[in-house]
């Protein structure tokens, strides 16, 4: 998979690619990112990117040029599956989402700033719209981030334990179990029986229990329409 990101704030998602298992990612070639410089983009003499909003109002508004451009210019090199934009008025992105996307060939990124990006963009540009969340950020990069390591864990081979993503949260929409780990008792608190009991199927069945009763418990709109 590949995903291009276009920022006009390359440097913060650098380092955030430049580490951990989205660095192993890579490295293993299971996954590329490229961060483009919306500015590159600009044939402003000072790289702007952005403009007053016709008919007044305070905040900078992202112009459709650079955007037209650096897109073009990416559409040339790759097909891409989806041209995603970040916004808070975007759909919530979501586990089911992340399953998605981690399915896609090539998808590009485009990083929203300002007060906002000229309507034209969302209208004929972009493919679709994710908000992380009904709170504003400064700028979509941190979207992008996130988005990115969620989709990019769940790539075959990216995480050691191939089975591990599977039984993540949000996955069949219920919370995971709780786990322990050495030691089995720790100033006087213990690990459950039954995880020491070296019986598979028991353990399994009390792992749906827990699951299904941490979601009862902490997040019950998730067992609305759920199968379980
Ligand atoms: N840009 C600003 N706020 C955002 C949010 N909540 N989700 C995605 N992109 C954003």
């Amino acid at each position: 998979m590949r995903i291009d990101i276009v920022s006009v704030l390359p440097e913060l998602l650098d380092s955030f690619f430049a580490h951990s298992i989205l660095k192993r990612a890579r490295d293993k070639q299971l996954a590329e990112v490229a961060i483009h410089n919306l500015r590159d983009y600009s044939t402003d003499k000072f790289r702007r990117t952005d403009d007053y909003a016709f008919g007044g109002g305070a905040g900078m508004v992202m112009t459709i040029e650079p955007i037209d451009r650096a897109l073009e210019h990416l559409k040339s090199l790759y097909s891409y599956d989806e041209i995603i934009y970040t916004s808070p008025d975007g759909k919530p992105f979501n586990q089911s989402i992340a399953n998605e996307l981690s399915t896609k060939k090539n998808l590009l990124i485009l990083c929203g700033h300002y007060k906002g990006i000229d309507q034209r963009v969302r209208d004929h540009l972009v493919t679709r719209e994710i908000s992380i969340g009904d709170y504003v950020l400064t700028g979509g990069e941190l979207a992008a981030a996130v988005m990115s390591d969620a989709i990019i864990r769940l790539i075959p081979g990216v995480i050691s334990d191939e089975t591990s993503a599977l039984s993540d949260s949000f996955q069949d929409n219920l919370l995971a179990p709780p786990v322990y780990t050495r030691p089995a008792e720790y100033r006087g608190w213990k690990v459950p029986d039954v995880l020491l009991s070296g019986h598979a199927a028991r353990i399994e069945q009390w792992r749906h229990d827990q699951s299904l009763e941490r979601t009862k418990r902490l997040r019950p709109d998730l067992l609305d329409g759920a199968d379980n």
